[in-house]
């Protein structure tokens, strides 16, 4: 049998070249192989992001680039989360057999804890549990997402298995983060520091809507050094991210050379950012140039949204029947 493959996206705003290169890429690749379910997570962007005003211009800029990327409706359902009542229902089943101890050791809880001390909701504590009813709903096996994400997926397979075994039974497969490269994938962004991100500042991050002209711009104001003293010196972090997005964007003998560059202490930074700036416009162009012809097609969207949400209720319901069936809801 054809192997279920499920991932969202959170409709916090704009997609990033960490969303790209970390999920849509493998989305795409995965559409032409397996039974995909590609959704807007606009359930979990609550846990940040509560304002109404906010809510259905995100979850429309998800939808317009997913489409402008090349996920492709025919191919794959997509659809958005709050259009499949099933899911929070599973999320409210599978919040029983979830432990408050280690809901609270989840490495993004704790990072949120951090972020926002005056909002720690449960909905961020218990934020793992709804990603595993997304995932389980489907009862899918192949979950692509970047690096970042591989703590949640064993927490969906603890909770998935916890069931299994709670009510005798093989009903869950294990879910696992896939990507099809050889590793999962964590881009880094441009402030020298850390992965790229949406909650990093306004420079960190390159979006797929970004005009030419913004990419060379927060390109050239990235993070670097005044540059190598010693031929063959390790790289440090900020330096080292700048090579890693040439390696994601760019041609091998451009990443050879800059390299080389460096080794032999002649390298100029001003150069690398350059050429790595014309190769992310390159990279994104595709994308970009549909982004607007889409969002401005409102009948297309809403056709899209509508058949996404029947398939995706079509194959939640089933499973919804089947848990209430074990858990022993019975009619009267
Ligand atoms: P963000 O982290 O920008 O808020 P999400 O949390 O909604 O975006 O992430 C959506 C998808 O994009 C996930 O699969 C996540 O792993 C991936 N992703 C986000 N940032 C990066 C990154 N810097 N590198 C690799 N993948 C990333
Ligand atoms: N937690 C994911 C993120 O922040 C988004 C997400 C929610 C997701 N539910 C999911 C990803 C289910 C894959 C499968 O990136």
């Amino acid at each position: 049998m054809m192997e279920t493959v499920v991932s969202g996206i959170r409709s916090t705003g704009k997609l990033h070249l960490g969303n790209y290169y970390g999920a849509i890429k493998n989305f795409l690749k995965m559409q032409d192989e397996y039974n995909c379910y590609f959704f807007i997570a606009d359930y979990h962007s609550l846990t940040t992001h509560p304002m109404p005003a906010d809510l259905h211009g995100n979850v429309k800029q998800v939808l317009v680039e997913y489409l402008a990327a090349g996920i492709d409706p025919e191919k794959a359902t997509i659809y958005v989360q709050s259009d499949v009542p099933e899911i929070p229902e599973l999320y409210l089943f599978m919040n029983m057999n979830a432990y408050l101890g280690e809901l609270e050791r989840s490495t993004s809880f704790k990072d949120k804890v951090r972020s926002q001390p005056d909002n720690v909701n449960a909905g961020l504590l218990t934020y793992p549990v709804l990603m595993a009813a997304d995932i389980i709903i489907h009862k899918a096996t192949k979950v692509p997402v970047g690096k970042d994400q591989e703590q949640h997926l064993e927490m969906a397979r603890t909770f998935g298995n916890r069931f299994n075994r709670m009510y005798n039974t093989e009903f869950f497969p294990e879910p696992y983060a896939f990507s099809l490269g050889q590793s999962l994938i964590k881009v880094p962004g441009l402030d020298g520091k850390g992965k790229m991100g949406k909650s990093e500042g306004e420079n960190n991050a390159v979006y797929l809507s970004d005009s030419p002209e913004i990419i060379r711009k927060k390109v050239m104001r990235a993070v670097s050094d005044s540059g190598p003293t010693e031929e063959n010196q390790a790289k440090p972090e900020a330096i080292q991210n700048l090579f890693d997005l040439l390696k994601l964007v760019s041609e091998e003998s451009t990443y050879t050379h800059f390299d080389d560059l460096y080794n032999k202490c002649q390298i100029r930074y001003g150069d690398l950012k350059k050429q790595l700036a014309e190769d992310m416009i390159i990279a994104t162009a595709p994308v970009r140039e549909r982004i607007n012809d889409i969002a401005a097609d409102s009948a297309y969207l809403s056709k899209v949204a509508a058949l996404g949400a029947e398939k995706a209720r079509e194959s939640a319901s089933k499973t919804l029947r089947e848990v209430r069936e074990i858990i022993g809801f019975r009619k009267f």
